[in-house]
């Protein structure tokens, strides 16, 4: 279990390292466990435009959207901080930005999985773990139009 977390951590630690945020300065990582194992990860891409910037959990669930495995996502962590060097600096757990609690719901819906989001800090030194019912209660999702089978 923990394991598998540090893992998921590592791989969104990496995703970080290639964010394109020349705006904030701040790079997240996003890393994505499928029910067959395989990790999937994405980046924060900004936009000279600001309001346009895509957040990294956003990417990471357009990939597997796009790859046709929307429903298989059991476990997500996230990673983010300012780069040193190798490093990430920061302290604090980065939480998932209101967007992407909505954008990940809709793949846990799908994989009928009240998954696991781990929020980690740039320096590694603190991990945060929630259901992503915690995250976002009373969810709005494809089971209120009726597009989630029994
Ligand atoms: N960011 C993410 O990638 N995910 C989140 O959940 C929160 C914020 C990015 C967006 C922007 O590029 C940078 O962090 C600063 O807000």
């Amino acid at each position: 279990m923990t394991d598998t977390r540090d893992a998921l951590i590592d791989a969104a630690r990496d995703a970080a390292s290639r964010a394109y945020a020349p705006y904030s300065g701040f790079h997240v990582g996003a890393a994505l466990l499928l029910k067959n194992g395989d990790v999937v990860t994405g980046a924060n891409v900004e936009n000279a435009s600001y309001g346009l910037t895509l957040c990294a959990e956003t990417t990471a669930v357009a990939k597997i959207a796009n790859e046709g495995w929307i429903g298989e996502l059991v476990e997500v962590a996230i990673v983010g901080g300012r780069p040193e060097g190798d490093t990430l600096i920061g302290s604090d757990p980065v939480n998932p930005c209101g967007r992407c609690r909505q954008i990940l719901n809709e793949a846990a819906e799908r994989s009928k999985t009240d998954i696991l989001v781990h929020c980690a800090s740039g320096d590694g030194g603190a991990v945060a773990t929630y259901r992503l019912s915690e995250l976002l209660p009373a969810a709005f999702g494809p089971k209120d139009l009726g597009m989630i089978p029994d």
